[in-house]
């Protein structure tokens, strides 16, 4: 499997703390079935987490990625943003003080919460005709996508690719985002499930009862297009639908 959402890159965000931190993920990843990871940590978060992307990060990432080799855990880490949609994002992607993932076309990007509904829109379609692929990050949270049984479409039919989170399979973040995971999942119109971990202790790295989830209640060939074909394209850049 591979996972396109994980705040693994060490004391810069929420996530892992430390470089210990960073390896207990790494490895608690590697132990349940996933082979590639894509470091992605909060960036662009006005009064949180600016984190623009620098030598400084690009340091951190190899100290990341030669650490994990060194100490014989079987995990590619690859290197990413998840990008806040605040003001002047397409600018900075511009720029190079964010980073798509693997610097491919597609962004992972997270908006706030309460965002509203034709603001997402509107943000979605500017990075669109930028050229670049919009992956949003757990929709399934967002309260407009709660209130609108239309908005997941919506989204995809702007361009943007669906990333839920697998805590919201088992209800980890209440029930509304466990229906709308559910049902985009039954409408297939998830394109990834990742686990937006941000430690190994809880919200951890592992897929495996997630994968193991979907193959049981959906089926193994959607399984494998969430967590393996399509995070491969991703890692490629090709294209996807
Ligand atoms: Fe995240």
């Amino acid at each position: 499997m591979v996972d396109v959402h994980c705040h693994i890159l060490h004391g810069i965000d929420d996530g892992a703390g430390d470089l210990t931190d960073s390896l207990e993920m790494a490895q608690l990843a590697a132990e349940n079935g996933t082979k590639a990871i894509f470091a992605t940590p909060h960036c662009n978060m006005p009064g949180f987490f600016t984190n623009f992307w620098n030598s400084e990060l690009e340091q951190r990432l190899s100290a990341l990625q030669n650490a994990v080799k060194s100490r014989g855990i079987e995990l590619t880490v690859y290197p990413g943003q998840e990008i806040y949609l605040a003001d002047g994002f397409a600018q900075k992607l511009k720029k190079g003080e964010l980073i798509t993932l693997n610097r491919s076309r597609y962004a992972l990007v997270e908006l706030d919460f309460y965002e509203r509904e034709n603001e997402a829109y509107k943000k979605i379609e500017s990075l669109v005709s930028e050229g670049y692929v919009p992956i949003a990050a757990h929709p399934e949270r967002y309260k407009f996508v709660g209130e609108n049984p239309d908005a997941i479409a919506k989204l995809r039919r702007l361009g943007a690719l669906i990333q839920l989170n697998s805590g919201s399979l088992r209800g980890a973040f209440g029930t509304t985002p466990a229906k709308i995971a559910h049902a985009a999942l039954l409408q297939e119109s998830a394109d990834f499930v990742a686990s937006d971990a941000h430690s190994q202790y809880s919200r951890t790295p592992d897929l495996s009862q997630a994968h193991e989830y979907i193959c049981e209640n959906f089926s193994y060939e959607y399984a494998h297009v969430l967590f393996r074909t399509n995070p491969q394209r991703i890692i490629n850049d090709d294209e996807i639908r």
